[in-house]
């Protein structure tokens, strides 16, 4: 796949907002300066979690139509609800590598779907296994907490996925997630990510708008590195 250069985008995450708010929180991160919704869908099976389905992403796209939904799908079964999650107006589809058995075949229905593509890993995943997909997704995502919960401890020792994947791979969009905040953004982007997933750092702010100008301003920087 030929790919652009690199961008820098902040897309956070309501997981840790108030979900009764779900379209007044999601209009309060766009208008803060977000470049794009991270929305966790969580089956109970692949994580020890729920969050919510498709049923309530279209509720969502109908309100936002504007909006880029970035669907980070925590589940059993990745392959069930490319459909479903289609149907309800999302953009990107990213599944854990992990939860399909032929991960090529995920990706191929993803993108007939009319979806861009994104391949996740768990911390306890090696980078390598990732390889042999990467020249047929949109991004990688390197998961810095185990999933299934906001507001867990970012884990500094995946920023060596992230740091393989960046000098192996020049413009390969690398999305992190999980405990990025202004404490440890600086780490993400030192290491190459360009796709920045945080939840609670931006959703519990009272100026989520300096949050979000922060992370983007640190991971601009960092970048500036890999693409002078
Ligand atoms: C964890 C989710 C993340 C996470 C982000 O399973 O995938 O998107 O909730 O939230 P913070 O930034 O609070 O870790
Ligand atoms: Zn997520």
């Amino acid at each position: 796949m030929s790919r652009p250069l690199i961008n820098c985008k902040i897309g956070p995450s309501i997981l840790n907002a108030d979900l009764s708010e779900i379209y007044a929180e999601s209009q309060r991160l766009l208008d803060s300066g977000a470049d794009y919704l991270h929305l966790d869908v969580m089956d109970g099976h692949f994580v020890p979690n729920l969050t919510f389905g498709h049923p309530v992403v279209k509720c969502l796209k109908k309100k936002l139509p504007q909006a880029f939904f970035d669907m980070h799908m925590m589940v059993a079964d990745p392959e069930k609800w490319i459909e479903p999650i289609a149907d309800a107006g999302a953009e990107q589809y990213t599944f854990h590598i992990e939860a399909a058995a032929d991960p090529l075949q995920v990706i191929r229905k993803i993108k007939e779907a009319g979806m861009k593509a994104g391949v996740g890993l768990k911390p306890g995943t090696s980078v390598e296994s990732v390889v042999p997909l990467i020249e047929h997704v949109d991004l990688v995502l390197i998961m810095t907490v185990e999933p299934g919960f906001g507001g867990q401890k970012f884990m500094t020792d995946m920023m060596s996925k992230v740091e393989y994947l960046r000098s192996t791979y020049r413009n390969l969009d690398i999305e992190v997630d999980g405990g990025v905040g202004p404490n440890t953004i600086e780490l993400c982007g030192k290491a190459g990510a360009n796709l920045i997933v945080s939840g609670t750092a931006i959703t519990a702010s009272d100026e989520p708008k300096q949050v979000i100008s922060y992370l983007r301003k640190s991971v601009e920087e960092s970048l500036l590195k890999f693409h002078p």
